[in-house]
């Protein structure tokens, strides 16, 4: 998982004064047709980054050629080592009893140079291998195409800043259609936004705030439509399955009632969520409204003679809306929202245009990560806000998880599952959004971005010093498998002796 928490701005809360939610388990029970799932990532899990025939991507490079932005200096070389254990992996997955495993493909095992013209044999034998042991376990494989992990070529040509990406992204998706789309029926085109353009928190750390960022986000709504047309046209016939995206869908509240505030929280749904998924899911398509009106105006005031904010051709508008089949969400959690004062001196940033200060409240519990507190109504006010607001999609929660040093007594883990997976079944059963599957982040403890292997968000320990990486269950493993079994959140006290003694 990642989220972009700028932390300067993670200030104390001293006008919040509203009760976190209290710990009743929702007494709803999951839909017959609700699915269950846990995921990982290529580049988290995987290692192999150094076998025959795989190219190398951004991660590889910048673990590498810049290792003090990694804790530890650590890096996915051998990460869970998936890559030899994935058969292990796919015992993990179905001891869990879950409908699906949600995995993403690494671009450059496929292409190692990201381009069409070679296609490695052992990268397409390695999916196919992981894809037909699931099915042979009962497990729907559900694929993202892209999670963070560029091939280094397409980035030394601009990466998501360069236009041509939504065409090489074309062509890599019709290799994966072609090859793996007779057995998988859900396909998520991109995780999350555009990382690391616009910060330097992440790779490719370009750090270019207000400008990076936007032109990214452009060039990765056309690719996601690209892939969604293409699979339209000659796919979808024959395979019979779904397209949608996976954003970052954590919840903006307003620090307080005042109007400014409230106003200033909908201006954080638009800039975070909304410039992705106002493009491809609102009726009317394009870039929000706000958005467009307040990075005119700021480019303006600061001297560009074009607006930061690239424009989509009304040809565009139009190819780029309603490529949906669902929309994936990964919801983690919630920041409170405040309007900050207009500063025309600040230099450009997409902070200086979003124009908020952005903290947490120090009560809501916390995590290992520094910006995960817990706050589950935010899940629900996420997804009744996205119901209202695209026309009722069909939602799938694509990751929600929490961290930890990797305790295997997890009950903070369970505890936050608990809320979550309650605030989702009121969602459903009060709020009749249209939540069809819930994923939980993650399998197993990996490689965390820039945090290396210090937050642990798995269901199963993974041990980093051990040569074979043994796996063990944690605690949330029993309960999670009893939720599915019985299709309702279940109490802590009802899953084992064993927990309990812990307890
Ligand atoms: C943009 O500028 C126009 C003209 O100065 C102003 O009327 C409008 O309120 C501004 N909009 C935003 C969102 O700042
Ligand atoms: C980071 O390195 C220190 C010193 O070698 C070690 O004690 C610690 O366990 C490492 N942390 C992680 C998460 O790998
Ligand atoms: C992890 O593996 C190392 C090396 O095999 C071993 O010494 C250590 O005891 C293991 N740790 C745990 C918690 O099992």
């Amino acid at each position: 998982m990642y989220v972009l928490a700028c932390l300067s701005y993670i200030v104390a809360a001293v006008f919040w004064s509203g009760a976190a939610t209290d710990d009743v388990l929702s007494k709803h029970r999951f839909p017959k047709d609700f699915l269950f799932g846990v995921a990982s990532s290529a580049y988290q899990v995987e290692g192999g980054r150094n076998v025959n025939g795989n190219g190398e991507n951004i991660w590889d490079y910048f673990t590498k050629t810049k290792p003090e932005k990694f804790h530890n200096s650590s890096n996915g070389d051998v990460a869970c080592d998936s890559i030899n254990k994935f058969r292990e992996d796919v015992k993990l997955v179905k001891n869990l009893g879950v409908d699906f495993y949600r995995f993403s493909v690494s671009w450059s095992r496929v292409l190692p140079e990201g381009y069409s013209n070679n296609i490695n044999k052992d990268g397409l034998r390695y999916y196919n291998d992981l894809i037909n042991e699931l099915i042979a376990n009962g497990i729907e494989p559900m694929i993202t195409m892209y999670h963070y992990d560029l091939p280094l070529p397409l980035h030394q040509i601009g990466g998501w800043t360069n236009p041509y990406l939504a065409y090489y992204f074309e062509d890599y998706a019709r290799i994966l259609f072609s090859y793996f789309g007779d057995r998988v029926k859900h396909w998520i085109t991109f995780n999350g936004g555009c990382a690391g353009y616009g910060e330097d928190g992440f790779a490719p750390f370009l750090n270019q705030p207000g400008i990076a960022n936007y032109i990214c986000n452009q060039v990765l709504v056309l690719a996601h439509a690209k892939a969604y047309h293409l699979y339209d046209r000659e796919f979808r016939m024959l395979q019979k399955g779904k397209v949608g995206v996976t954003l970052e869908g954590n919840w903006y509240e307003p620090g307080s009632f005042a109007v400014e505030d409230i106003e200033a929280a909908e201006r954080a749904r638009e800039f975070k969520l909304g410039v992705y998924a106002n493009p491809i899911y609102h009726p009317e398509g394009n870039f929000p409204k706000a958005v467009r009106e307040r990075v005119d105006n700021i480019s303006r005031q600061e001297g560009y003679l074009r607006s930061r904010l690239p424009t989509f051709s009304a040809e565009e508008v139009e190819y780029v809306q309603g490529t949906y089949d669902f929309l994936g969400l990964n919801c983690y959690t919630t920041f409170l929202v405040k309007d900050a004062e207009e500063d025309v001196s600040e230099k450009t940033s997409s902070d200086k245009d979003i124009r908020i200060k952005m903290y947490q409240d120090k009560q809501w519990h916390k995590a290992k990560s520094s910006w995960l507190r817990v706050y589950p109504d935010g899940m629900r006010k996420m997804l009744k806000w996205v119901k209202d607001k695209y026309d009722d999609p069909e939602i799938i929660i694509t990751e929600n998880g929490y961290s930890d040093n990797g305790e295997l007594v997890d009950i903070e883990r369970i505890k936050y599952y608990q809320k979550y997976l309650s605030a989702i079944l009121e969602a459903i059963h009060e709020d009749e959004v249209n939540v069809r599957g819930y994923t939980a982040w993650s399998l197993m403890d990996n490689f965390e971005w820039i945090m290396g292997y210090s937050e642990k968000f798995g269901l199963y320990h993974v041990n980093f010093s051990d040569p074979n990486r043994k796996r063990t269950a944690k605690k949330s493993v029993d309960w999670y498998k009893k939720v599915i079994r019985e299709r309702r959140v279940v109490e802590i006290k009802e899953v084992s002796s064993r927990l309990k003694g812990d307890l």
